[in-house]
């Protein structure tokens, strides 16, 4: 990714007569990379279901959780990233080498703007690697094809997939492209998930997805618990479980957001 020419060629490809979730989702999230379109669609959304920035904020927090248990904790050193979103505060490879210098982070999205942004996400340690591949999830053996340039996939891996199998819409699809992904790593890998659900709180939650599947792009679904715990079929869940992602590992008084987070490990 030194080449400057995939980055421009991705500036061609924004659109900005649509929103686009990565931009939404960096509005949301108090970013700076979003069009008037996107500031448009979230406020609306965020007027149907006021719940969504703390959703938003719950899930990158719960991202930091997990990478600091997982590169603290456990000692894992590489992380595969799929819907990385935009660069912001506090991404993978930051909080993966502020513990274990030497970690080495492949982050996957298909968005165009993820793209034109990426030498933010690849400024990582001299001592570790981080990788950016522009490829959509609905294609894992692709994404692992390339992740295998920069990752061991015969050591453990993390695959974080963090808002983003809710952009697969057929449940069983959603499930093959997380064992594709779950086989193609060892015992000692863990899988992290969160997942926007109508079961939780939520109030105006489903008006707003359908207001976002109307205006915005790409589509989304909701799952439920029982859905949300079938990709995490095979796996030992990591306490305390499925919860709402804001309750993962900090203070069981935090309040809860529509997104169920977890974290299983490979046995
Ligand atoms: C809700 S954001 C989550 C970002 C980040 N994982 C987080 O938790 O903050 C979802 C991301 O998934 C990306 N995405 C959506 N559909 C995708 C697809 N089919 N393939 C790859 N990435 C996709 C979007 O571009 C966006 O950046």
């Amino acid at each position: 990714m030194s080449d400057r020419r995939p980055q421009e060629a991705a500036a061609a490809r924004i659109r900005i007569d649509v929103a686009h979730n990565a931009r939404v989702w960096n509005y949301w999230l108090g970013g700076e990379d979003h069009y008037p379109v996107d500031r448009a669609v979230g406020d609306r959304v965020t007027g149907m279901y006021p719940g969504i920035g703390e959703v938003a904020r719950a899930d990158r927090a719960f991202l930091g959780r997990v990478v600091r248990h997982l590169a603290g904790d456990v000692g894992t050193d590489q992380f595969l990233d799929i819907g990385t979103g935009l660069p912001t505060a506090d991404n993978t490879h930051e909080i993966a080498q502020h513990t274990a210098p030497h970690a080495r982070v492949v982050y996957v999205d298909n968005d165009p703007i993820v793209l034109a942004h990426a030498r933010v996400l690849l400024s990582g340690s001299l001592e570790g690697a981080t990788e950016y591949v522009d490829a959509d999830v609905h294609a894992p053996e692709r994404i692992l094809k390339a992740a295998r340039h920069t990752l061991d996939l015969g050591r453990p891996v993390a695959v974080m997939m963090l808002g983003i199998l809710n952009f697969v819409l057929d449940t069983e699809e959603a499930r093959s492209i997380v064992r594709t992904l779950m086989a193609a790593v060892p015992s000692g890998s863990h899988l992290a998930l969160t997942h926007p659900t109508l079961e939780l709180g939520g109030e105006g939650n489903e008006a707003a997805m359908r207001f976002w599947n109307e205006n915005a792009t790409p589509p989304i679904t909701a799952r439920n618990r029982a859905e949300f715990a079938s990709f995490l079929d095979g796996l030992e869940l990591l306490e305390p479980g499925i919860v709402p992602c804001s309750r993962w590992r900090t203070n069981p008084r935090e309040p809860e957001v529509a997104q169920f987070g977890a974290v299983g490990r490979k046995p």
